[in-house]
């Protein structure tokens, strides 16, 4: 635990983690490495987080970020304390910023899963111990680590692959836009007209890309965005809050779903992803998700491993 000046403060040196974008290419490349040798040989950092604390707050459900964080910090010899927001007094109106300052003076670092990008960055600034985003509407950065380490496992390294993303341009998209971006791949998104991932997002994994020998496209043409790829990935249609527009979004979404079709038209090699949770029959088929070129559950086991590299980064104990 770091106490800031009266609690109000945030150490400029702390390093969070809110978006793909806090990483550089080599702390990229550097954490996935670090995840890999977790992986290999978890008992080697099982005393690593002894006697530090982790709040883990949810202001949404969750399964795999809930169990893969609270036993990551377990296996690392640390203190999960998972708090739903609706029990904190956060859900009685007491501030962010409050709450960051309070937890700051009894946890190692904060993982936060909520709605706007905003609020992960007020708890960053008022929080005097790292902060991680687990999921806000703008971006699922810990679902990236875990993708990106998955398609390194099976091709050596993502750098050059074509990885197509299908659906909604939403959180996941602008965050596999980054990671793949940040890693040199060829990343397509495929949209529906009116759902594309919001421009800056994709001018910034353009700019990144420029630099690591990557590139980004967005098209309209599932069929296009398929052809060759190398992985083919896509996320419910609509995300939690979007509830209400699920019907609608039913009517647009429909030629975007990961089918065999497309799979056929892809890279015969090719790696179906999705981050879960899924409904079979609407963004994938039945056939596609327990198929055999899916990795879906190697996506899932990855988010333990890179998360827990992710909070060793971030506490300097790498
Ligand atoms: N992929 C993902 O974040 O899953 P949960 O919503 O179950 O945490």
């Amino acid at each position: 635990m770091r106490g800031g000046r009266l609690g109000i403060d945030s150490d400029p040196m702390k390093r969070d983690y809110l978006s793909v974008d806090d990483l550089s290419p080599e702390d990229l490349t550097g954490l996935l490495d670090l995840a890999d040798a977790m992986k290999a040989d978890p008992t080697a950092y099982r005393d690593r987080l002894a006697g530090r604390a982790v709040a883990l707050v949810f202001e949404k459900p969750s399964t795999r970020t809930r169990v893969s964080f609270e036993v990551g910090v377990a296996q690392l010899g640390g203190h999960p304390v998972v708090l739903n927001s609706s029990e904190l007094q956060l859900g009685r109106g007491e501030t962010i910023e409050d709450t960051g300052r309070t937890l700051s003076r009894y946890v190692d670092a904060i993982v936060l899963r909520t709605f706007e990008q905003e609020r992960l960055e007020v708890l960053a600034g008022a929080a005097s111990v790292p902060v991680v985003n687990s999921l806000s509407d703008f971006e699922h950065p810990c679902q990236a680590l875990a993708d990106v380490l998955t398609i390194r496992e099976r091709f050596g390294g993502p750098g050059g692959k074509i990885l197509t993303y299908l659906g909604d341009g939403n959180n996941v998209a602008h965050s596999l836009l980054l990671a793949g971006a940040k890693t040199g791949m060829t990343v397509r998104i495929a949209t529906p007209p009116g759902f594309e991932p919001i421009p800056q997002v994709v001018h910034r994994a353009a700019e990144i890309a420029a630099e690591t020998g990557g590139s980004v496209e967005v098209t309209h043409d599932p069929e296009q965005a398929a052809k060759g790829a190398d992985v083919l990935s896509t996320d419910v249609w609509a995300s939690m809050g979007q509830e209400a527009e699920a019907d609608e979004r039913a009517l647009v979404f429909p030629i975007f779903q990961l089918s065999q079709q497309l799979v056929e038209l892809a890279a015969p090699d090719v790696l179906v992803m999705h981050c879960l949770p899924a409904h079979r029959g609407q963004e994938i088929t039945a056939e596609v998700m327990d198929g055999p070129r899916s990795v879906i559950w190697d996506q899932v086991e990855n988010r333990l491993h890179t998360q827990k590299a992710l909070l060793l980064f971030l506490l300097g104990l790498a």
